[in-house]
């Protein structure tokens, strides 16, 4: 059951190009790999939606880029410091797949961790702009890497038979739809609520004007 609660941060950690932010766990559910939570950062009254990166016991952990002001003071909080933390959101991944592949880029490998802990650590194709960022990689087990300019789709045309689970960014969506017409998708759309009341997250899909937040993050390919 989604629920908000302040939680202290227990670290503060730079993976490459990213922070991993961790906290205690209080009697937030971790929920379903994929799903989101609102993170709010000290004296920032908007949220912003981050998937769980890692549940270890009594903490969750969440993997950051500061791109914004709010993502900026997210990754400025200290340990001992307070966040508000609101979840879990939306609908994850379906785990009850025979052969799952994980395909990522960039900030949207963020759910893998626990994604692969979850589903027993699948082979996973990842890709990154720069070698910084590609260290992300480190907390993904069984990883391909590929940095810019080579693109996670190439490696992925060359493969066939696979459950095909992917995050990142919607151009490299759209080519896995292209590639892997059944796999599931995790997009990504600006949220204020997060659970369906604001109509901030409203994107197109199939004419019908659908709420990100409640419909996904994670949809069908097809
Ligand atoms: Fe408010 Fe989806 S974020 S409706």
């Amino acid at each position: 059951m989604r629920r908000r609660e302040a939680l202290r941060v227990v670290a503060n950690e730079a993976v490459g190009a990213y922070v991993l932010l961790r906290v205690e766990r209080g009697r937030i559910d971790p929920g379903v790999p994929g799903q989101f939570f609102m993170l709010e950062a000290p004296g920032r009254p908007l949220p912003r939606p981050m998937s769980l990166c890692q549940a270890p016991p009594g903490e969750l952990a969440f993997l950051l880029e500061a791109v914004g002001p709010g993502t900026r003071a997210l990754c400025a909080v200290e340990p001992g410091d307070e966040l508000y933390v609101f979840g879990p959101l939306g609908n994850g991944y379906r785990l009850d797949i025979d052969r799952p592949l994980l395909v990522g880029g960039g900030i949207g490998v963020a759910p893998f961790p626990y994604l692969s802990q979850q589903l027993g650590g699948p082979p996973a194709l990842l890709g990154f702009r720069s070698g910084r960022h590609a260290e992300a990689a480190a907390l993904v087990p069984n990883a391909e890497v590929v940095v810019e300019p080579t693109l996670v789709t190439e490696p992925l045309a060359g493969l066939g038979g696979y459950d095909v689970l992917a995050c990142g960014p919607e151009p490299m969506l759209e080519a896995v739809r292209e590639l892997a017409p059944r796999a599931q998708l995790a997009w990504e759309a600006p949220m204020a609520c997060g659970y369906g009341a604001c109509f901030g997250c409203s994107v197109e899909i199939e004419g019908v004007l659908q709420r990100l937040c409640v419909a996904g993050p994670v949809l069908e390919a097809a």
